[in-house]
């Protein structure tokens, strides 16, 4: 008798709206792997995030497998695809949405951070935040997850603003140790503690008053 694998997919997807899907990266789908080969190489992406080393659908499925699976066993969240469902084209991949976490040893957070990668040609079109409040939705309904950080450059005034329309607020600025001391913006959901040390935040934040966000 063989009993059933469990499914290395997180549960509740797809999520679909009027106008996206997110669903998670499977390193058998040749699709997916070409797709996040491509986001990864565009120059808005490598000017925002940095260039990496996936620049092929090969080390796009290695990547997929060794990580993206990894994360999703050992937290249920991680990194999903956008897709832009149209009447005559209802699998037109167009992004990716996260949900992110740090484990010990390294340096973690007690809640996981949003992220966002929409192709250049579909930008401006309201899509990255859709799909972020549409995950910290499904975070909520089915995973109790109800504290969602959100991070980027300072200087990063379209990501700000798309994590403001997500329904986070800024909560100040932080030599962050989860991304080398590199100085953050910090943005969190409006029913989280103001004392961010209570998710394991030790850093010190300067106050998003002064700022006059
Ligand atoms: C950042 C990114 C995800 C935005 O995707 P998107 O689908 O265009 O986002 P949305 O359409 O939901 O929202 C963009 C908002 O930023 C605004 N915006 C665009 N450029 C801006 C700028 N230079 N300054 C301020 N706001 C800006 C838009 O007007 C829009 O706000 P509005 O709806 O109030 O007008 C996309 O451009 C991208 O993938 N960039 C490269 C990767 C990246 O930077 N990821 C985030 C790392 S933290």
């Amino acid at each position: 008798m063989t009993s059933e694998q469990p499914s290395p997919f997180p549960p509740g997807l797809p999520i679909t709206t009027q106008r996206l899907c997110i669903q998670p990266f499977d390193p058998e789908n040749l699709t997916h792997c070409k797709f996040l080969a491509q986001l990864w190489n565009t120059d808005d992406f490598i000017n925002s995030c940095g260039k990496t080393s996936i620049d092929s659908p090969e080390k796009a499925a290695a990547f997929i497998r060794r990580r993206i699976l990894a994360d999703y066993a050992q937290n249920r969240h991680g990194q999903f695809l956008v897709s832009r469902l149209e009447e005559n084209d209802p699998a037109k991949l167009i992004g990716c949405v996260s949900l992110m976490k740090g484990s010990p040893p390294g340096p973690h957070y007690l809640a996981p951070d949003i992220g966002f990668t929409i192709l250049p040609e579909e930008s401006g079109k309201g899509f990255a935040s859709e799909a972020a409040r549409e995950l910290i939705d499904w975070a909520r309904r089915e995973l109790d997850i109800h504290a969602v950080f959100g991070f980027c450059a300072p200087d990063n005034a379209r990501s700000r603003r798309v994590l403001e329309k997500s329904g986070l607020e800024y909560r100040g600025s932080a030599a962050l140790r989860v991304f080398g001391d590199q100085v953050s913006a910090i943005y969190a959901l409006p029913d989280m503690d103001s004392d961010l040390g209570v998710y394991n935040m030790t850093e010190e934040v300067h106050g998003a008053a002064s700022e006059g966000s």
